[in-house]
Formats: C-alpha cells, structure tokens, sequence
C-alpha cells in the first residue's frame, strides 16, 4: 500500500520537525516493508505569504483533497500577526475537511522532566487522552468590530455551539474512553457562567452518556477547577472532552505537566474519513529557535506515529505501537535527546539516533 501524503512544513521550526518525521516514517516503511509513504510537499508558509500575499491557493483545498493525510510543522511568523497566519492555513483546513475531532494525547516519556513531584516518582499518573471540538465554539470566526478606532470600539467573539456538532464530539469522546483501559470520561464545560452554549454541551453530554451507561464511567468539571485537578489528583484524570478553547488551554497545561511542548503530538480528524486526516505537533514555530537546528522532533514523530495509525485503519496499530518504543527508547538517553529535554542533541541526532531504533524494534 502507499500512502500519499499531503506535507506542509510551514514556518521556523515547523521546517526541520517535518523533514525529521518524512525521514523516519521514510525509514519505518522501509524496515516494515508492507508499506510506503508518498511526500508531497506545499510550499504554504508565512515567508511565502509576504511575497504572494497568500497562504493558499485558491485549490487549495481540491489539491489536499487527493491525499490519503495531511502532516503539518507549524505557521505563525514574528513578520505577519497571528491571527493571520492561523485563519490563512491551519484554521481552514481544520475546518473545510471536516476535521471536527482534535486528539492530544499526553503522556510522560522517557527522559522528561515533569515538574510535578508526584509524576517525577510515578510518570504513568499522567497517562489522558484530551479531545478537543475543533470546528466551532469559541473559534467559529463569528463577530465583528463596531466603531473602531475610538473610545467606543466594541468587539464581539461570538461562540456557536450545534447539538449536531456537540454530539459528535460526545460520541467520540465516549468512544475513546471506552477503549482505552480505565474507560473513564470528564466532560470540561463553564456552564456556570456561560448559559446557553455550555449548557446545551451539560444537556447533550447526558444524553449520550445514557448509551455508556455501566461502560464508561464519567464525571463533569468546570474549566478553571480543571486545570487544579490536573496538577493535584493527575491520576484521577483519564480521558477529557472540552471545547475548541477549553480544551486548548487544557491540552497546553498538560503539556508543561507532562515536560515539554516539544513532545506534544496532535491529530486533527475527520471520523468519517470523507476529508484527508491532519497530524502535527502541537508547538509552533518557535521563531526564537528557528534556524539553529535545535527543535525536538519528538512531538513531530509522535504526531507521525499517530498517522500511521490512522491511515493503517487498525492494520498498522502494532507498527505505531514500535515506533512509539523506538521514540522512547532515543528519549531515555540524554545523548540522544534534546536540550529542552535536559539532553544533548540537536534535532538532526536525535532523528538519526530514531532511525537507528527503527531497525532494532
Ligand atoms: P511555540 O510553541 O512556537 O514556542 C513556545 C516555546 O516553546 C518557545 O520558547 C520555543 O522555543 C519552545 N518550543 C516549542 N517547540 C519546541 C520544540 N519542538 N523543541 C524545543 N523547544 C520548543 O509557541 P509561541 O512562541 O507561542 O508561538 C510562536 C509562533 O507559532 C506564533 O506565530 C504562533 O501563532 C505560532 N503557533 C502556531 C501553531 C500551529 O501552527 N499549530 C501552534 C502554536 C503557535
Ligand atoms: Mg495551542
């Protein structure tokens, strides 16, 4: 089978991460031998955007459309605000391929540091599965600004919430904690202070909790009691479901929790597969890195195992399940991780140091 992949590097250290992860999946289905990646690569970038005065085409979207995924570094430039550079890329395609699901799993590797000193003695406290809406909510792009320029000026960030899409993302959620071992669920709202969107999210939530009901055990959090319990009772917490920001801001804190940005994987889905599937590491571009060759490429390559699971549709779980081994196995050794990682490598060791590992598990 060979896989055709949709690869936009993007800005900064979104440049080095993609061409690390090419190189190991490169190299993975070389060693497994049943299967082949197919890069294609988009020049989409900031730096392109300064010249052209656009991210995309205007096919942009027909052209993914013909891939089997999409693997993204990262944009976001120090030249062009931000949230330019995010409505210019990522945030369309998130939302013109459906991918209505992101999935960030967490977990503390080898060799991380997680500054909680109950995770520094017990890692596996910090083992979630946080599921973010990715296709409305408070990033709905609703609103406007109203007598700008003055004194007055009023902006309005309008959020949207649908029982469409809020049960989708329930069922998901539900669905993800059912198959992992604790089958545990805590649903992330504000609906204390937010009365219409979060309480519509309260509403459906229990009503597709009645179809787990004695298979997946669940509770409920607010947003700003979450983030306590996260840091005092880690291992309570299993899987999560929250909303586009919620669950932003959670999957951020989780991150630091579990030791490094640099580590954090995503994948941005379309559970009905209709639309290509987009895999990156959650970090950014990092400009006050770029260009030295230092990034970690871990969360890149997790990010990447991800897509071989997705892709492989149940067939290649156990050759993601290797990498991952692979991943871990390079982190456990300060020689071979990166400084953000209290390591000693730089991005191109640690990639080589991956592919190495490749051929022994
Ligand atoms: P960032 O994730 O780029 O960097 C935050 C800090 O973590 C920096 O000190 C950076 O050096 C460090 N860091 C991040 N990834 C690392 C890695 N792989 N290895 C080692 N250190 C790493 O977030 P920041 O600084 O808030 O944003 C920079 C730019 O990236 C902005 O333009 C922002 O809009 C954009 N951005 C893009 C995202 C995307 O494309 N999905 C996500 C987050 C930010
Ligand atoms: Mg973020």
């Amino acid at each position: 089978t060979t896989y055709n992949i949709a690869s936009i590097p993007g800005d900064g250290i979104g440049v080095d991460v993609t061409e690390a992860a090419e190189a190991v999946l490169n190299k993975l289905a070389e060693t497994v031998g049943t299967f082949k990646f197919n890069f294609t690569t988009f020049d989409w970038s900031s730096k392109k955007y300064l010249e052209r005065g656009w991210y995309m085409p205007e096919d942009g979207m027909q052209q993914l459309s013909k891939y089997d995924a999409i693997y993204f570094g990262a944009v976001g430039s120090p030249d062009v605000p931000d949230h330019i550079s995010l409505w210019g890329l990522i945030l369309p395609i998130r939302k013109y391929n459906n991918q209505y699901v992101n999935v960030r799993p967490t977990r503390v590797l080898p060799g991380t540091v997680a500054p909680l000193a109950q995770c520094q003695k017990r890692p596996q406290d910090i083992d979630w599965m946080i599921i973010r809406e990715n296709s409305e909510g408070e990033y709905a792009g609703q609103g406007g600004t109203t007598h700008e320029n003055s004194p007055d000026t009023i902006a309005t960030e309008v959020a949207i919430f649908t029982r469409v899409g809020i049960e989708r993302i329930m069922r998901f959620a539900f669905e993800t904690a059912k198959s992992r071992p604790r089958k545990k669920l805590t649903m992330v709202t504000k609906s204390n202070a937010q009365r219409h969107g979060m309480v519509l999210w309260d509403k459906v939530f229990h009503e597709v909790a009645k179809e787990y009901e004695g298979v997946v055990e669940w509770d409920k959090m607010l947003v700003d009691a979450m983030t306590v319990r996260m840091v005092n009772k880690p291992e309570s917490v299993d899987t999560i479901v929250a909303t586009n920001l919620h669950a932003d801001i959670l999957s951020d804190l989780a991150a630091a929790l579990a030791g490094s940005i640099g580590i954090a994987p995503s994948a941005n889905l379309d559970p009905t597969r209709k639309y290509p599937s987009m895999f990156e590491p959650i970090h950014g571009s990092a400009p006050d890195i770029a260009g030295q060759g230092i990034a970690n490429p871990v969360g890149a390559f997790w990010s990447a195992a991800e897509m071989v699971r997705w892709v492989g549709q149940g067939k290649l779980d156990k050759v993601a399940d290797d990498f991952m081994q692979a991943i871990e196995n390079v982190t456990s050794n300060p020689k071979t991780r990166t400084k953000d990682m209290g390591g000693s490598a730089n991005t191109k060791e640690t990639t080589e140091a991956v592919i190495k590992q490749i051929d022994v598990v």
